[in-house]
């Protein structure tokens, strides 16, 4: 989000220099590329005045004895505020000119279609039935397409969630208790995705939400990340939501996190469903994972197959989280176990997120995100 900063920074960019991609054999040219320079510079510059910030933050929402939200957890560009409600429309600014297209796809869209909060690129319109208006258009001023964010297949992206193959109820319930601010991200500070899903569930009406909740329920979830577990990652940079191997190449040690980098940063520019997101955890954590998803503990707590299903496909009105991305499942226990997220439905899970750790939440994740939806 914040297309409008980005978008101006990278005209500025474009003028002076074009990179050639190439992508899966076909040449696009790229502008795009050159951001990931400038947020790096930008790191070096805000990064060690917004660590402290955000150590003092997290400090302020601890969810019990020594616990801590982790700020990595939330990958957001340092020194950047919150957005506020106000929705911004750099669809004008960006060029509406050069045509990209997408493997696997016959479309051939415009930076400045892509970006466009209020109107869907579909590069797959025969993959699902046609959206509701709320979902591709959404409703101007403050109500983005639900498909910008979501994918017009709900498949989602990291930063967000995957809402195809949701119950219907659980969906709406969801975007109700956002309202309500029973469900709150569990970083307090700034996080501009969710930022605007909850200004989006301000505005929204009841029958735009059922609508939207309809649509995304009868399809089909899709794999979109692959978990690998090593001891050093490619450098990473935040951006909105997600981190980008730095433009300047290099590696740093994982350490004890979860770390999310697109596998092509052009296809995630360019809102494309159809590849896989790499998330990196310490080696251990899918075997960890797998443990804490399926056998009784010693304390007597559940798995999480006795509620969400043998395969985590869900139970009536339980959600699903195979396949879901780890990224999402890990900001959803942590928000469960700060009670950030608590409302008389999630009471289980509050209940399950006490008893684990950051590292059962980060090995847990991995594993039940990697398995098929
Ligand atoms: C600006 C991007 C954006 C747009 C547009 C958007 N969302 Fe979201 N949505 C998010 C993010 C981010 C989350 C994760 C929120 C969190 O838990 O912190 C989310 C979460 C959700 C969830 C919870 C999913 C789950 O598994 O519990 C639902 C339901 C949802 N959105 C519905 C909608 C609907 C309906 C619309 C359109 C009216 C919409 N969203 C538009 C970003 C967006
Ligand atoms: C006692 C039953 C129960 C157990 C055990 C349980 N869950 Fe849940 N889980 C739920 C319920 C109920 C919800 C829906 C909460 C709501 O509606 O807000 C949920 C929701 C979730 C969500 C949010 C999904 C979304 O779309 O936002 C995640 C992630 C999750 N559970 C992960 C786990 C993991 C991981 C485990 C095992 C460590 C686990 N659950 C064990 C009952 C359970």
């Amino acid at each position: 989000m914040h297309l409008s900063a980005l978008v101006a920074v990278r005209r500025r960019v474009a003028k002076s220099s074009r990179l050639t991609y190439a992508l899966a054999g076909r040449l696009f040219t790229c502008r795009l590329a050159c951001l990931w320079s400038v947020a790096a510079v930008t790191v070096a510059v805000w990064g060690p005045a917004n660590v402290r910030a955000q150590t003092a933050i997290a400090a302020s929402r601890t969810g019990g004895a020594n616990f801590e939200v982790p700020a990595w957890s939330y990958p957001y560009p340092p020194g950047r505020p919150a957005p506020g409600a106000a929705v911004k429309e750099p669809a004008r600014e960006a060029d509406s000119v050069a045509l990209f297209h997408v493997p696997n796809s016959t479309a051939a869209f415009t930076e400045a279609q892509v970006e466009n909060l209020f109107g869907v690129a579909d590069w797959h319109p025969d993959a699902h039935p046609a959206m509701p208006d709320i979902v591709m258009h959404g409703r101007r001023p403050t109500v983005m397409a639900c498909g910008f964010c979501h994918l017009a297949d709900g498949a989602g992206r990291p930063e967000n969630a995957m809402l195809a193959g949701l119950p219907a109820g659980y969906i709406e319930q969801q975007v109700k208790d956002m309202r309500s601010h029973a469900r709150k991200a569990a970083w307090p500070g700034p996080y501009g995705p969710s930022d605007y899903m909850r200004a989006i569930a301000d505005s929204a009406t009841d029958t735009e939400i059922a609508e939207a909740a309809q649509y995304y329920s009868q399809l089909s979830p899709r794999l979109r990340s692959r978990s690998v577990e090593t001891t050093t990652i490619p450098k990473p940079v935040p951006r909105v939501g997600l981190y980008f191997p730095a433009a300047g190449g290099g590696t740093e040690p994982l350490g004890k996190r979860l770390i999310t980098m697109p596998s092509d940063t052009l296809r995630h520019d360019l809102r494309d469903p159809g590849f896989l997101y790499v998330t990196y955890v310490p080696p251990g954590s899918i075997a960890r994972g797998k443990a804490l998803a399926t056998t009784w503990r010693e304390d007597g707590a559940a798995p999480c197959t006795s509620c969400h299903g043998e395969e985590l496909h869900g139970v009536g009105p339980i959600p699903p989280t195979a396949g879901r991305f780890p990224a999402y499942i890990l900001r959803q226990l942590l928000a469960f176990k700060t009670r950030a997220r608590s409302t008389p439905a999630s009471l289980p899970m509050n209940d399950v997120a006490s008893k684990l750790s950051l590292d059962d939440m980060i090995a847990v994740a991995a594993y039940e995100g990697s398995l098929n939806p």
